[in-house]
């Protein structure tokens, strides 16, 4: 069933704008949750934009690690500002990073993989799924563009671990493209986008990429010769791992 629903939703929305996609998503969906996870990253404040402007009750959340860069936390702030509109924060629950801090140690996600995919499981994918409860479509700013991993991802997908539909609406986006949109619409964007960071996530697990570089190869760099698909678990099924 989801998997002809997702046929269809590709075939028709395929030619679409952005705007259009926003637009078109509650007639899907009618009367159901859709949301939509921002990073606050270049690609997810062009779609914020696009729903902010629009009159959708697509509910925009960020998962915030409490690991964020200042500038990234000013940010939330500043485009909340400017659209008058709210982002729901999701936080990690306290108990759990206790207990991680106190075995491993507030960085210990340096010394092995296993220590930093709890972490992100922790501070990112269960506030995720707690975010996505209820929820029948969930929105996210990938783009194929980011690395080889994300080449074969499709505009809609099923699920099947959270058994909802997600979309990609930016998926074959290039980082022009996303430029173009940023400054055309003055949308707001994080500072550090430049000065090398391409792509954005937790101040200690993030750095300035060379030009040559992939754009993620600032994500997660130390773990960067030992195969691992440098993802947080975020858009990764457990059999991927
Ligand atoms: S990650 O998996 O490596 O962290 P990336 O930074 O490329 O992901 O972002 C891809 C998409 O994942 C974003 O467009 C957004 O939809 C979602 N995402 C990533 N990090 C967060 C976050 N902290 N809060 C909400 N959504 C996020
Ligand atoms: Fe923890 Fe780093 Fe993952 Fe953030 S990116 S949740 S700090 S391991």
């Amino acid at each position: 069933m989801e998997t002809l629903q997702v046929k269809q939703l590709n075939k028709l929305f395929k030619n679409l704008t952005l705007e259009e996609s926003i637009n078109k998503l509650e007639d899907e969906f009618p009367g159901q949750r859709l949301v939509f996870s921002s990073s606050l990253g270049l690609e997810d404040q062009v779609i914020t934009d696009v729903i902010f402007k629009s009159d959708s009750s697509i509910e925009v959340f960020t998962l915030d690690t409490q690991r964020l860069f200042k500038e990234t936390s000013d940010l939330i702030s500043r485009t909340e500002d400017k659209y008058q509109k709210n982002i729901k924060r999701y936080l990690p629950n306290e108990e759990t990073v206790n207990n991680y801090i106190e075995t491993v140690g507030l960085n210990g996600f340096y010394e092995s993989v296993d220590n930093r995919k709890q972490c992100c499981y922790i501070r990112k994918v269960e506030p995720l799924n707690r975010a996505l409860q209820g929820a029948k479509l969930w929105i996210t700013g990938i783009r194929q563009a980011q690395s080889d991993f994300r080449q074969n991802m499709q505009l809609f997908e099923y699920d099947v671990e959270r058994d909802l539909i997600k979309f990609n609406p930016l998926l074959c986006w290039t980082t022009d493209d996303i430029w173009n949109y940023i400054n055309q619409h003055e949308t707001p964007f994080n500072e550090l986008h430049l000065t090398g960071y391409p792509s954005i996530g937790c101040e200690p697990c993030t750095r300035a990429i060379k030009p040559e570089e992939d754009l993620r190869a600032g994500r997660w760099w130390w773990e960067s010769q030992g195969g691992t698909k440098q993802e947080c678990g975020l858009h990764i099924t457990r059999t991927e791992q």
